[in-house]
């Protein structure tokens, strides 16, 4: 079917020359609530709304799913009929859909009892089958631009479907489109909106409808209806909900789906956090990253002056804990020797503090900032040494914290991501200490074949020791956990073949095996073995015996998705660094990055995954708690101060570096004070953003 909009000549009025006539916008005004209902296909969401004469709203609920893929919202009506008809009831007695090959939609909504169903096909119908000419003779299906008046009277329907048709309309026909698709309505309007696949397909015919299909994101449309006065159908979308768990049906192929949930959903005593580290937040004493491009963090959030601020804050926040790293060298400054006593004034300070409030300090030892001295004396990380002298060196320096704060630290991480860290610092040469093979990046100094095994080899023995020292000396007495923490993606197969799945295994394997098969069966996976070979470096019996089973916990540090492909092809290069013996390309998405206090994008990516992690531990997952990255905008180590991951803004351009909130903040805090959570409470959140000033003082 070839996809002209009808009547081009009307199609004018697409300029704006022509005023729109009619009266349905002012009539719609007048009638009683109406419920809309939105499922956007490629960015689902689906949303029940009323539409209030009123002209004021408040958006209460919302259900809401997530798919990725490319469908047709029309295909997607079909396959949800079944879930409509469970969550609408009699509404589907008398039913118009609207949009695109409307013919089949109309002859399957036929074929279902008790139903009575009209079309409009908004596209000339230049090829219609017999059965759709046959629709059309009989008055059921009309071809009619729904830019203009629908061909209808005022309430001539139970219930309104859209499909594939609303994405090409521009803000300013949308806004006699709806309201002329709720004059018609009775109980309400569902709409499929989002990504309408095949027309991306196809752009070259695109010049057709007038105007591209517009992909427009979920938040768009939920802010679109919020400005037209639409309010949610609560009980058709909680129906919808019930219908579509029931049917397993989830908006197109994958989905996760997220619903309310609150704080008390969560086993008691789980913990919900927020963190940064020490290099990231403050300046340190000694620990210098020679030639870092992206500027440094001698300044950052200067937490070091503003910690009973930030604490005061974190507790407005409602934070059950803080998970920060303990800078080595600024407690130690020279890496091992004396212990500077106003670094250990600081920390003293900071936990007592946190303490005060009831906010769990979870201390990270190791946060990609080993002192300098160590650097320059033998090497850092690559050197066996650390691990032998550190039984000196990083566990005297861990021996110092556990001694003078354990008492009140009751978790400990000894590395922060060993496995990123090596691949930044020690492959890919971008980030402390900078070091890789010359042919790899430039670096210097180093070697990306060999070094990052050696360092992550290093790195798990220097937390084996400093574990075995806490639970020799400390554990009975202190009560506390120790572990570490393993930097991941999200990784799955680029295609649906064999091969990408065993590569994303494969990947995993390297990813994450790396670090936590020697903790949970004291040796690397078997496919690192064989890719590294004599560059992996193996443990002894004794050091395999003292690292398997050393962490109480591991922290996953979860980033973004990655898609992975096989790639067999790059174990033949004769140099090789960790990502050629993964044999894998991989193909990330990393999600734009904002630094609006308007933080929506944040708060959907909250929502979305603490419900997730809620469905594992319900799952049986033994998770005990999460934290958000990060507390306040920190200095990135690969992107300087670009990311902006905080919760709260840092106005870096003020003297007194004044920390706002961004939406996400007061997302979190009203879930962290038990309120029932769906990501349209931003909505709400949203229109107090400008009067909502943090002023501490006025507490
Ligand atoms: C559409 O309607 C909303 C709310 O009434 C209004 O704020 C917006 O400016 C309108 N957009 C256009 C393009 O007319
Ligand atoms: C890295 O080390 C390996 C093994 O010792 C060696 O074969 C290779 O030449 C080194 N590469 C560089 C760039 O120094
Ligand atoms: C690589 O290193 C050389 C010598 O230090 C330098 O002149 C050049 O600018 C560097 N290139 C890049 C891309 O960093
Ligand atoms: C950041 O978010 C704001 C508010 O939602 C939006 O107006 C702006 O376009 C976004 N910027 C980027 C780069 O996505
Ligand atoms: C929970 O378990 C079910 C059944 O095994 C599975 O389908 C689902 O993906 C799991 N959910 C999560 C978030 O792990
Ligand atoms: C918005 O501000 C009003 C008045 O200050 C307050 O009562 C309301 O609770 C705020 N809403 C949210 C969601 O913070």
């Amino acid at each position: 079917m070839s996809r002209r909009p009808v009547n081009p000549a009307r199609r004018l009025a697409d300029g704006g020359s022509i005023p729109f006539v009619g009266s349905a916008h002012s009539k719609s005004r007048s009638s009683p609530l109406l419920s809309v209902i939105l499922l956007a296909v490629g960015a689902v969401l689906l949303i029940g709304y009323l539409y209030s004469g009123s002209g004021k709203t408040t958006i209460e609920k919302e259900a809401l799913s997530k798919v990725e893929g490319v469908v047709s919202c029309t295909l997607e009506v079909q396959r949800a009929l079944p879930v409509l008809k469970k969550a609408y009831g009699d509404s589907m007695l008398k039913v118009l859909h609207v949009g695109p090959e409307t013919c089949s939609v109309v002859s399957k909504l036929l074929k279902e009892e008790d139903t009575e169903a009209w079309g409009v096909e908004p596209y000339d119908l230049d090829d219609a089958d017999a059965n759709c000419r046959s629709l059309v003779q009989k008055g059921i299906v009309r071809v009619a631009d729904i830019k203009f008046p629908l061909p209808y009277r005022a309430k001539s329907f139970s219930l309104v479907i859209v499909s594939d048709a609303v994405d090409y309309l521009s803000p300013k026909y949308l806004n006699r489109t709806l309201p002329e698709l709720a004059r018609v309505s009775v109980d309400g309007v569902v709409i499929f909106a989002g990504y309408p696949g095949q027309h991306r397909a196809k752009v070259s015919e695109l010049s057709k409808f007038g105007r591209p299909a517009k992909l427009r994101s979920s938040t768009w449309w939920i802010r679109y209806f919020l400005q037209n006065s639409l309010e949610e159908n609560e009980v058709a979308a909680k129906k919808f909900d019930q219908a579509s768990v029931k049917r397993s049906y989830k908006p197109a192929s994958s989905a996760l789906t997220a619903v309310e949930y609150t704080k008390n959903d969560f086993p008691p005593g789980f913990i919900f956090g927020s963190g940064t580290s020490a290099y990231q937040l403050c300046w340190v004493f000694s620990s210098k990253f020679s030639g870092n491009v992206l500027g440094n963090g001698d300044i950052a959030c200067d937490e070091y002056h503003k910690y009973k601020e930030d604490v005061k804050l974190m507790a407005k926040t409602g934070l059950d804990a803080y998970r920060f790293s303990i800078s080595w060298s600024r407690l130690i400054p020279n890496g091992r020797g004396p212990v500077n006593p106003k670094g250990l004034q600081y920390y003293n300070n900071l936990i007592n503090e946190l303490i005060s409030y009831g906010i769990q300090p979870h201390v990270t030892l190791h946060h990609s900032d080993l002192p300098q001295a160590l650097e320059d004396e033998y090497g850092g990380w690559i050197n066996r040494m650390i691990v032998y002298i550190s039984q000196k060196d990083f566990t005297a320096y861990a021996d110092v914290c556990f001694r003078e704060f354990g008492d009140r630290v009751s978790y400990w991480t000894t590395v922060n991501e060993p496995n990123g860290f090596v691949m930044i610092g020690y492959d890919f040469g971008i980030g402390p200490p900078k070091r890789c093979s010359s042919s790899f990046n430039n670096c210097s100094r180093g070697n990306s074949s060999t070094e990052p095994y050696m360092a992550v080899h290093h790195l798990l023995l220097a937390h084996a020791s400093v574990a075995g020292l806490y639970k020799k000396n400390y554990q009975d007495k202190q009560h506390g956990y120790i572990g570490l923490s393993i930097f991941s993606f999200g990784a799955f197969p680029l295609t649906n073949s064999k091969e990408d799945a065993i590569a994303t295994q494969r990947y995993f394997d390297f990813l994450i095996g790396w670090v936590a098969n020697p903790l949970v069966y004291g040796d690397y996976p078997k496919i690192m073995k064989q890719n590294a070979g004599s560059r992996l470096p193996a443990f002894t019996d004794h050091e395999s015996q003292q690292i398997k089973g050393s962490a109480d916990f591991i922290g996953v540090i979860n980033y973004y998705t990655v898609y992975i492909k096989d790639n067999p092809s790059s174990l033949k290069q004769k140099h090789r660094d960790w990502s050629a013996d993964t044999a894998t390309k991989f193909f990330c998405l990393a999600t734009p990055r904002n630094s609006s206090l308007e933080d929506i994008s944040r708060v959907e990516y909250l929502h979305a995954y603490i419900g997730i992690v809620l469905d594992t531990v319900r799952n049986g997952s033994n998770t005990r708690g999460y934290f958000v990255w990060s507390f306040l905008d920190v200095f990135e180590l690969l992107d300087g101060y670009k990311s902006s991951y905080g919760l709260y803004y840092v106005d870096r351009d003020d003297p007194d570096l004044k920390r706002y909130p961004k939406l996400s903040a007061h997302w979190y805090s009203q879930f962290l004070k038990g309120r029932s959570v769906r990501s349209d409470e931003v909505f709400s959140l949203e229109k107090n953003i400008s009067s909502l000033s943090y002023d501490l003082d006025s507490q």
